[in-house]
């Protein structure tokens, strides 16, 4: 063990997601276990440039492995792509003699925690935690299941009213670039169909389903990601209308809803392991890498220049809705 690490630091970056709180709470119990010093960096890279600290105790982490969100906060921060504030970011760092930091987040945080790394010499350990599971090297990201959870109660709630009225119910689900939460979506709440950003679909084909579903009175649940083809549900309500198809046809954006709650047992149960993982790593001198699982087992990996996990090209998941879905 490396006897030198004295403090460490710990932000949540980018988009929140359930069991961020979880991890936070394991990576300053797991260093007051090994009488390191750990600080809490306040809304992401933007505590870093403005030098937002706060000494993380035993009892500043009690009571929060349940609940959602991130208590340090969390921001996009466009400034850090600017060096001079990278280096205001670093000077901070180094006042505190903070050994290495632990980042949090989705691929947008890997890449600004690599450039910090490169240009400043800063040692750091990468955490997957975004909502999206589109973390490449990584098959879990902290709040994937709390997310799919928080969208299969909701779309399980909006097939009660479109059965009753027989309609065709387009959902909008969170995922940026990624089709992952959609596709996942799409299989365990029984859906139709599915749009992902990560497939061009024949929309003829799509109408003359939506036709025939229409006709045989039959009421239809359609996943459609945020970053599809068209941009997301309402686009392709629009598409709909033209046809003269809106009659039975609503949208549903569930919007910010999928990514609040309290963590699921898989969140905190990953997200505490993440956590005391990383500080092991620290101590261990292994740093520069990032925490994720393979094969159901957690293991660290080297960050690649590409941090964004696509989707397998056998489109296997997507397959498997087209053929469960009788139209
Ligand atoms: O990256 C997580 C995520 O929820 C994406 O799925 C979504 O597109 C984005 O964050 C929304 O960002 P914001 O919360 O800044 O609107």
């Amino acid at each position: 063990m490396s006897k030198n690490i004295k403090n460490i630091a710990v932000l949540t970056s980018g988009g929140d997601s359930p069991g961020m709180n979880a991890c936070i709470r394991a990576v300053a119990r797991a260093a007051i276990y090994e009488n390191v010093n750990v600080f809490g960096v306040i809304d992401g890279f933007n505590g870093l440039i403005d030098d937002n600290f706060i000494e993380l105790s035993y009892h500043t982490v009690s009571n929060i492995i349940s609940r959602g969100g991130t208590i340090l906060g969390t921001e996009r921060s466009p400034r850090f792509l600017d060096k001079s504030y990278r280096q205001q970011a670093f000077n901070n760092l180094k006042q505190k003699n903070i050994d290495a930091i632990i980042v949090i987040g989705g691929d947008g945080s890997y890449k600004g925690m690599k450039v910090l790394g490169d240009e400043f010499g800063i040692n750091f350990i990468g955490i997957p935690g975004t909502i999206d599971n589109d973390i490449y090297g990584s098959n879990y990201s902290i709040g994937f299941d709390t997310a799919l959870n928080n969208i299969i109660e909701a779309v399980d709630k909006i097939r009660d009213t479109a059965a009753s009225h027989h309609r065709i119910f387009l959902v909008e689900v969170m995922g940026n670039t990624s089709g992952v939460l959609a596709l996942n979506t799409a299989i365990a709440s029984g859906a139709e169909d599915v749009f992902i950003p990560e497939r061009k679909e024949d929309l003829m084909i799509f109408e003359n389903k939506i036709k025939a579903a229409l006709k045989a009175k039959k009421s239809s649940i359609i996943i459609v990601s945020e970053g599809d083809q068209l941009g997301g549900a309402k686009e392709l309500y629009h598409y709909l209308a033209k046809k003269d198809l809106q009659h039975k046809v609503r949208v549903s954006v569930l919007g910010h809803l999928q990514r609040g709650g309290a963590p699921s047992f898989k969140d905190r149960m990953m997200a505490t392991q993440f956590g005391a993982r990383a500080v092991e790593m620290i101590l261990n001198g292994e740093v520069n890498q990032l925490i994720g699982t393979k094969a159901g087992e957690i293991y660290a990996y080297d960050i690649q220049e590409n941090t964004t996990k696509k989707i397998p090209k056998d489109m296997g998941a997507l397959k498997l809705v087209k053929k469960l879905s009788v139209y």
